[in-house]
């Protein structure tokens, strides 16, 4: 008798345990449907720019940070920080990068001459002094062209960065054409773009870590003019995303800060 009561009662525990794991189970795929319907109606009163963010954010290298070395944003808003230090590399005659990319270039430069293209290497590593001598020289000329002092300041800075706010200062910027595009007597000039070395270069440098680093149509965000012969090295993953999502570096930093502020509020939150 005792053994008889103590198989029911197991048995209805047992009954009762299992009813209250399948209510449990199936509660929480409500819990979970709803949840994403949520989800999905959020996603429909997202604007065609706010979805835009949100994949450009998803879609953001997992690994990067705003703060790496290979990212340092110095345009015209930004100057070359204090105490800036680089070690620079030879990789063409007279021509130095940093040296943590020299690899990189050269690689670039093989690949390039297997493609047929034989790279011409305008500037590269260029000092503030340097940069402050282009600087004057160009406003000299427009000035003698007959442009007053303002419009010869706005032309130069179109294509020039005011001197200590120039990223050759960092190493990390490279002038290409092609031999052939100088040979005929060309320079460096937007219509460089032209030329198959140059679309070769759009396409293939990001695996290499270089980007087109001002865009047609990114003049307002970039500050300068459209250059087709200056590229900018900020590592494979970011140069690869940037140049699928038609980003310059301004935009990307922004991206990537955001995300850092994002998951600062969530630490001091959670
Ligand atoms: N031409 C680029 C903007 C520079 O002067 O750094
Ligand atoms: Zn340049």
């Amino acid at each position: 008798m005792i053994v008889k009561i103590f198989v029911i009662v197991s048995t209805m525990t047992l009954l009762t345990g299992c009813h209250v794991l399948e209510a449990d189970e199936s509660d929480q795929e409500v819990l979970e449907e709803s949840a994403q319907d949520r989800i999905d109606e959020s996603e429909e009163l997202l604007t065609d720019e706010e979805k835009r963010q949100r994949q450009l954010m998803d879609a953001l290298p997992k690994t990067v940070s705003s703060s790496d070395w290979e990212l340092i944003l110095v345009n015209n808003d930004y100057p070359l920080p204090e105490q800036f230090e680089v070690e620079l590399k030879e990789v063409e005659p007279e021509k130095w990068i940093d040296e943590r990319i020299a690899d990189n270039y050269m690689a670039l430069r093989d690949m390039a001459s297997e493609n047929g293209h034989r790279l011409f290497f305008a500037s590269g590593y260029r000092s503030v002094e340097r940069q402050q001598a282009n600087y004057d020289r160009s406003i000299n000329s427009y000035i003698e062209q007959g442009h007053s002092k303002e419009e010869a300041r706005a032309l130069t800075e179109d294509y020039i960065a005011i001197p200590n706010h120039s990223e050759h200062h960092t190493g990390l910027a490279l002038d290409i054409v092609d031999q052939e595009w100088i040979a005929d007597g060309n320079g460096l000039v937007p219509e460089y773009d032209t030329q198959m070395s140059q679309q070769w270069l759009i396409e293939t440098a990001p695996a290499f870590g270089f980007i087109l680093r001002y865009p047609e149509g990114k003049e307002e965000v970039t500050g300068i003019n459209y250059e087709s012969w200056h590229f900018r090295y900020v590592g494979k993953e970011s140069a690869v995303y940037i140049h699928e999502h038609e980003l310059v570096l301004e935009e990307y930093i922004e991206l990537l800060e955001s995300r850092e502020n994002k998951s600062k509020l969530t630490e001091q939150n959670g």
